[in-house]
């Protein structure tokens, strides 16, 4: 089967992407998969070549040059145009997440899932309402595309992928969600609250627009997530409750030194935690700092790592689990997003496509 593929975003989980490329080959050969990466895409513009790019030189040349511009099949072209010349077989979308417009991907993915193009996104575009994911599950369901969005909520922990294998009523999730917000807090014994943000950003942890970090708008973003994978529901962004640490705060924003020190003398710590709870039919979420004693797992989170806990029942009988790993990272989440790709190109192969 040959599989044409197109990368739109060649940020850090792009380039990631593209380091394992020949490793995804390797598999995809294994399983007479012929996969052709037809278009790469970026703010400059566009590498499109129907017989396949070298994924290895484009990324040398992506590394060295910043853009596109100058690599064999390079054309000044957006998104729109690179997918309708290069009319790949999936689409993977790795472009920045825009919590206001959804752009510049959302509405190059509902065109690519209406012209029958699978998706694969890392990008958070259709987490941002109820409408945008009505649109993108419309598209897919009548177009009879594939729509994998795993990279998106924690990026390398697979907990939609885990709970698919699974059949389990779930009554509740607690999770921590934003790398950067979880390492600020680490730091806040030792820093002042601007001190931790600019070392959250000088490592690239923290957005550009670093107040959805600490506001808790990623946080939210990845509970519309959750809510939409594993209880089934479709809820806006703003139906979540942000709490903060007093009047006037949201997320993590104006937490002090001295608070963060005075609850470790009483062996506490204060996490960003998202909670989200079914009662009978109703499904609440809510981000909000949490006060936790220093045995509580959550408490144990260090870094930029996340975790998660859900409980639920199966048959009845409690089910109860808990995952922790690197939540973000261009690696970890990149090879969440080749698995999930894997995912795709099997689904196709098994339908006999191509
Ligand atoms: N990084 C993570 O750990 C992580 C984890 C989970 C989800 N995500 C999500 O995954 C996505 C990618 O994250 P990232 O960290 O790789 O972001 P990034 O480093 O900022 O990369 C974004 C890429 O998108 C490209 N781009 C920007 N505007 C474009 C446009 N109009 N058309 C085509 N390409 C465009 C940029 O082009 P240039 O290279 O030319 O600037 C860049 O290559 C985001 O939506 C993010 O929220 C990230």
């Amino acid at each position: 089967m040959k599989s044409k593929i197109a990368i739109a975003g060649l940020g850090n989980v792009g380039k990631g992407l593209l380091k394992m490329w020949g490793q995804l080959e390797r598999w995809a050969a294994d399983k007479d998969i012929d996969m052709l990466l037809v278009a790469a895409i970026d703010s400059s513009g566009a590498v499109i070549n129907k017989n396949g790019i070298k994924a290895k030189s484009l990324l040398d040349h992506k590394t060295t040059y910043k853009n596109l511009s100058g690599f064999a099949g390079f054309r000044n072209i957006n998104m729109k145009g690179a997918i309708d010349i290069a009319t790949p077989d999936i689409l993977i979308d790795l472009t920045p997440t825009n919590i206001e417009t959804g752009e510049p991907g959302f509405q190059e993915v509902v065109r690519a899932l209406e012209n029958g193009i699978n998706v694969v996104v890392s990008s958070k575009n259709h987490l941002r309402s109820v409408s945008a994911l009505r649109e993108i599950e419309n598209a897919a369901k009548k177009h009879g595309a594939l729509f994998l969005d795993g990279p998106s909520v924690m990026g390398g922990i697979p907990v939609f992928e885990i709970m698919n294998g699974m059949n389990i009523k779930i009554s509740s999730v607690r999770a921590i969600l934003n790398g950067s917000s979880n390492y600020i807090l680490g730091l806040l014994e030792e820093k002042q609250f601007d001190g931790a943000l600019s070392e959250a950003m000088r490592m690239g942890y923290a957005e550009a627009n670093y107040e959805y970090d600490i506001k808790g708008h990623d946080s939210a973003l990845k509970a519309v997530g959750l809510c939409y994978r594993l209880f089934g529901r479709k809820i806006s962004v703003g139906q979540v409750r942000l709490k903060g640490i007093s009047e006037g705060h949201i997320g993590i924003d104006g937490i002090k030194s001295e608070y963060i020190r005075k609850l470790k003398k009483n062996r506490k710590s204060v996490k960003l935690i998202c909670s989200i709870e079914r009662k009978g039919d109703r499904i609440t979420a809510s981000v909000a700092p949490t006060i936790l004693d220093s045995n509580d797992q959550f408490a144990k989170i260090e870094g930029v790592n996340n975790a998660i806990e859900i409980k639920g029942k199966a048959n009845g009988s409690e089910f109860s689990i808990f995952l922790s790993g690197p939540g973000a990272g261009g690696d970890a989440t990149a090879s969440r997003v080749a698995g999930n790709l894997k995912m795709a190109l099997e689904c196709l192969r098994r339908c006999g496509h191509g």
